[in-house]
């Protein structure tokens, strides 16, 4: 059994006050609400401590949208996975396709910062997917098992439960054009025959994959009806309440 995984990307928005405040009223929303999944939310770094204690007690997992690829020393304006765990966030996307885009990160430097983060017992998800061009080349497969193979690399298979895949088609993201609940499933299913080829079936089975792209309160369902959409990573629809709650709250 997967429990859905609703998750929330703030990427570069809500001031800490503004993002504290929005905590609470999700907080309090969630609690009421008692929800059929498990519920994620990223703000920015400097946002992390007022949320955490903003939400404490609605069991919303905090995550942070980024980390560093070391532990400790010279690297300019970088945040360290040890700061983030000093705060109690135990939870970080990696991969990022705006990561990928706007800050040249590889699928090599992508993987380092998994393993990193699992060395320090801290979830992961992952995110993969493919640009229009690389869909309409018909590379979608191939760019799908590039990014799993070499970003999960060296990942054991006992830390496979730490790891969440998110599925971002890059052309789907912040546009307002949803893949299609189908489109999506078919991606969603390659993904995780992909990690089944690579660990086992039942690794696979209990990989908890989520969808990325436009994800709104009208097209949730849809979506989360697929038989391997298991969740979602939601921008844009995740920054205010009247659009993130119905998408929590999908299944009632
Ligand atoms: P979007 O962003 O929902 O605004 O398309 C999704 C994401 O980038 O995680």
């Amino acid at each position: 059994m997967r429990t859905p995984y609703i998750a929330g990307n703030w990427k570069m928005n809500l001031a800490p006050s503004e993002a504290r405040a929005y905590a609470s009223s999700l907080a309090e929303a969630v609690k009421a609400a008692k929800p059929d999944c498990r519920v994620m939310i990223a703000p920015s770094f400097v946002s992390l401590p007022g949320v955490i204690e903003a939400v404490k007690g609605s069991g919303i997992t905090v995550a942070a949208q980024n980390m560093a690829d070391h532990l400790a020393g010279a690297y300019t304006g970088e945040v360290s996975p040890e700061m983030l765990k000093d705060i109690g966030v135990e939870t970080v996307i990696l991969g990022h396709s705006e990561r990928r885009q706007y800050y040249g990160e590889t699928d090599e430097i992508i993987n380092g910062k998994v393993l990193l983060a699992l060395s320090l017992k801290m979830e992961v998800v992952l995110c993969v997917g493919e640009t229009l061009e690389e869909r309409e080349g018909g590379e979608l497969e191939t760019v799908l098992e590039r990014q799993l193979r070499v970003g999960l690399k060296d990942v054991q298979p006992d830390e496979m439960k730490a790891i969440t895949i998110a599925y971002e088609p890059v052309w789907a993201i912040g546009t307002g054009r949803t893949a299609t609940p189908e489109d999506a499933d078919a991606a969603h299913r390659f993904i995780r025959e992909t990690v089944a080829a690579m660990y086992s079936e039942d690794i696979a089975n209990n990989l908890i994959i989520q969808y990325g792209g436009s994800v709104k309160p009208s097209n949730v369902r849809a979506l989360m009806e697929k038989e391997n959409i298991d969740g979602a990573l939601v921008g844009g629809a995740s920054l205010k309440l009247d659009d993130f709650l119905p998408i929590i709250t999908f299944s009632k």
